[in-house]
């Protein structure tokens, strides 16, 4: 059982009061999740008595900075059950989906070659990839979704991966809150020869990944939707894969020598770091990996779904309200709505105006919401230190602005 109450003192943020002195509610964590203090304490310690650059210099300072930052990397490694893989830090997801594309797929593919995308994809899993299509001619298959169900048809699955050289699949939708069956879409795709990345940003906060045992390929992730700090996340990369990527970044600390006729790279995940990496924050990450080490995941798993099933259930019963999603075992903590008179920005201010924090707009994924003929919806999602009185007081607010306002 989640100690919410104790979990939620290791907030400061969640102290804060809002606009006529109410409570902050925060239902935003799938766009960022709050930091606790160990996290704070931990990037403030590293910059208070440690500051340095990593991987150069020999001095105490640098020997504390490169030790910081690569036990940082190892915490991730172990969390994410990557023992057997390669973890590069990048700024982010979207850079890590970018490097795939640049240091994989335009070293390995040619014109012609196709990559498999499903209908969920956040921007970042699109984007990338429509440049390559103009870069060097891939083809982009597209798996379509149930607009009922809100699952994937894994037969139409099954019949895009033929032929394919790569696949590009998001692990649990930012807008759905759908998880997807990652574990079968990686079986089909070996079995067709093609390549599996993962797109788990909204899986990591709250579902334990194995990395080695999944058997994707490629896993992107971001550090900030699970506690850590903003501008830091990881490209897992099995090592197969790894030995057939190219870097595009070139520059100090990734390289071993450098000549003015040639240069050669490091051989480790350093090869993909060019420049000096994000040591405060790789410091903080793993800070919140310790932190989160303290919960029970499972745990988290079943509090947030519980919060969204209420919330989704709840917001149901509003007359003219529309809810994406449908919160099954193994979804996210997220339930988008839509009220089909209220636009979705004057509600989300009128909600802002009682202290909730909700997202609205296209969530970074325009083409999903083109398939429901929608431009925008409403977010709620729950981490941790949520509660069901806030999603109660929540829905009882966005019920009453409904009623007013419609
Ligand atoms: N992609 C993030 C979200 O869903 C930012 O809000």
């Amino acid at each position: 059982m989640l100690d919410v109450n104790a979990a939620r003192k290791d907030f400061p943020i969640l102290k804060r009061e809002m606009a006529g002195g109410r409570p902050l509610v925060y239902l935003d964590n799938s766009a960022t999740t709050q930091k606790p203090q160990q996290v704070i304490d931990a990037m403030s310690s590293y910059y208070r008595t440690s500051n340095s650059n990593v991987h150069r210099s020999a001095h105490t300072l640098a020997e504390e900075a490169t030790i910081g930052f690569e036990e940082s990397r190892e915490k991730i490694r172990n969390w994410f059950g990557a023992g057997e893989s390669r973890v590069v830090f990048t700024s982010g997801t979207t850079e890590a989906i970018n490097l795939v594309a640049q240091s994989w797929a335009k070293v390995n593919l040619n014109e012609g070659d196709v990559v498999v995308l499903t209908e969920m994809e956040h921007h970042a899993d699109i984007v990338p990839w429509q440049m390559l299509t103009s870069e060097i001619g891939v083809e982009l298959r597209w798996v379509p979704f149930d607009l009922e169900t809100f699952e994937l048809d894994m037969g139409a699955y099954e019949v895009a991966v033929q032929g394919a050289s790569l696949v590009g699949a998001v692990h649990t939708s930012n807008v759905l809150g759908v998880r997807n069956p990652v574990e079968q879409m990686v079986e089909l795709a070996h079995q067709a020869g093609a390549k599996v990345l993962i797109d788990a940003a909204q899986a990591a906060p709250h579902d334990r990944i194995g990395f080695d045992s999944l058997g994707a390929d490629f896993l992107a992730l971001s550090a900030h939707k699970m506690g850590g700090p903003t501008g830091i996340g990881v490209l897992l990369i099995n090592e197969v894969a790894f030995q057939q990527m190219q870097p595009f970044m070139g520059g100090g600390d990734m390289i071993r020598e450098v000549h003015f006729d040639y240069s050669t790279y490091q051989e480790n995940e350093h090869r993909f770091e060019a420049g000096t990496p994000r040591i405060a924050e790789a410091i903080g990450w793993g800070a919140a990996i310790d932190w989160l080490a303290k919960w029970n995941v499972e745990s988290i798993h079943e509090h947030g779904l519980e919060l969204a099933r209420f919330t989704a259930d709840s917001l149901r019963s509003i007359p003219g309200m529309r809810v994406f999603g449908r919160q099954a075992d193994g979804d996210g903590a997220v339930v988008s709505f839509l009220h089909d008179t209220m636009h979705a920005n004057d509600l989300a201010v009128m909600l802002d105006a009682q202290g909730f924090a909700v997202r609205t707009g296209h969530h970074c994924a325009q083409p999903l919401l083109r398939r429901f003929d929608i431009a925008a919806t409403n977010r709620a999602s729950f981490w941790l230190y949520n509660t069901l009185e806030e999603a109660s007081a929540f829905v009882e607010a966005t019920r009453d602005i409904c009623q007013r306002y419609s």
